[in-house]
């Protein structure tokens, strides 16, 4: 075996860094799996709590379980105070997923198991992110607005409580499902780019709250999670344009990318963009966006008609190109998607940082430590013979 592997500039794509049993995709196939289960059954039948649960634990629950679990969660959303007050002395221009990041070592501050190595701690850890980042969420857009906080509703559900406390009215029923849906969609994804920070993180055995700060810085960049608002931003400007082939093939000769399009794992369409195109379609008449759905859909057809021309016909809809006009008709605000998607992957970054850390899928956990090829100065120091090289030399 060869001490050094290069694999430089690829990404690493496709290279295998661990084992899991959490999640798995079949990227020819379009097909997605939580612990054994296919997304489409899951987004059908279950509901994020049960789909959280699944992931941290490796199991759906029964009725008992999943109620404990439901009121674990309910019971855990109460902000602490310096975490409310440290919202209200943020700018009012900060972006949502600067203030959620910064929210979590807060959080972290106020958890009695945060230095525990303990993993019950680290599910209770888990079930208290899962309650909280919603709260912060949904708390700075009414703070930046300059409305007050709406605290949390014991009675409502997950999704449900998260629409009443950034709306300030309990939200109809098609819209928290189709909301809790989002989340089921959303929950894990492998060895994404956020979920390998978390896991990088953890594997230096730096506490869980540092790991998903990690994971919400990688998760914001607008190649991963951040796609969502950029698409946005793409269809409503694309509303009055009445040449969107015209527009695409512009886009795409100047080297720019058409966001929520390509995926690097994904070569056929993403499993949960068809189910979001759907869930589009249906609250656009729900809500009288149909000019929005319908400018998505022309402009999916003029990217993949492109992409075709291009010998690129693997680029197809990714998650974020139909959940940006599902969460638009669902009130949200552009900039508030990402977190959206945060508020979701939390669960898969816990499970993910939970088997990390205790083992679980691999034995022995190791700290990741990649090498690097220096192409810089050296200092002519320990018999190094290469000279400095200066201006002029
Ligand atoms: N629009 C235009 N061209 C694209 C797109 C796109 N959306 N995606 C890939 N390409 C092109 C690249 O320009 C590149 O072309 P080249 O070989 O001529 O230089 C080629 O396809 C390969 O692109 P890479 O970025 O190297 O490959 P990869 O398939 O790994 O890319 C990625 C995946 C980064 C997601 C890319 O598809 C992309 O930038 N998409 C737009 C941003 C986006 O939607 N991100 C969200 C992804 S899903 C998620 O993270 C939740």
């Amino acid at each position: 075996m060869p001490h050094t592997v290069r694999i430089k500039n690829t990404g690493l794509r496709g290279v295998t860094v661990a084992d899991t049993k959490i999640s798995f995709i079949d990227g020819d196939r379009g097909i997605l799996i939580y612990r054994g289960f296919r997304i489409e059954d899951l987004a059908a039948h279950a509901t994020f709590m049960e789909v959280a649960y699944l992931l941290l634990k490796g199991a759906l629950p029964d009725n008992r379980e999943l109620a404990t679990f439901s009121d674990n969660v309910k019971r855990a959303r109460g902000l602490p105070r310096h975490v409310e007050k440290s919202l209200k002395c943020c700018p009012q221009n900060a972006k949502p997923m600067d203030v959620l990041q910064a929210s979590i070592p807060m959080l972290a501050m106020a958890d009695p198991d945060f230095s525990s190595e303990d993993k019950d701690a680290h599910i209770r850890m888990a079930t208290r992110l899962i309650a909280r980042l919603p709260v912060v969420i949904a708390a700075w857009d009414r703070i930046r607005k300059g409305q007050d906080i709406i605290h949390p509703d014991d009675n409502l559900s997950h999704a449900e409580n998260f629409l009443y406390m950034l709306h300030g009215s309990s939200p109809e029923q098609t819209m928290a499902r189709a909301l809790d849906v989002c989340l089921v969609l959303h929950a894990d994804h492998t060895f994404n780019a956020s979920t390998f920070a978390s896991r990088q993180v953890a594997s230096t055995r730096a506490h869980m709250y540092s790991a998903i700060a990690a994971a919400i810085g990688a998760l914001s960049g607008s190649l991963h999670g951040g796609a969502n608002t950029e698409v946005i931003k793409m269809l409503l400007e694309l509303k009055n344009e009445r040449n969107i082939n015209r527009w695409v093939k512009s886009r795409l000769d100047k080297g720019e990318r058409i966001m929520g399009m390509g995926h690097a794992v994904y070569k056929t369409t993403d499993p949960r963009a068809t189910f979001l195109k759907k869930m589009a379609k249906e609250l656009s008449e729900l809500t009288g966006n149909q000019d929005l759905y319908n400018v998505s859909l022309r402009v999916e057809e003029a990217a993949l008609q492109e992409f075709e021309k291009r010998g690129k016909s693997t680029i197809k809809p990714n998650v974020d190109f139909y959940s940006a006009p599902v969460y638009y008709m669902m009130g949200i605000p552009p900039d508030l998607m990402t977190a959206i998607f945060a508020m979701s992957r939390v669960a898969g970054w816990c499970a993910h940082v939970i088997e990390e850390k205790f083992g679980e899928a691999q034995g022995k956990p190791a700290l990741y430590r990649p090498q690097a090829d220096y192409v810089g100065e050296y200092c002519g120091l320990m018999g190094c013979t290469y000279k400095p090289r200066r201006k002029g030399n």
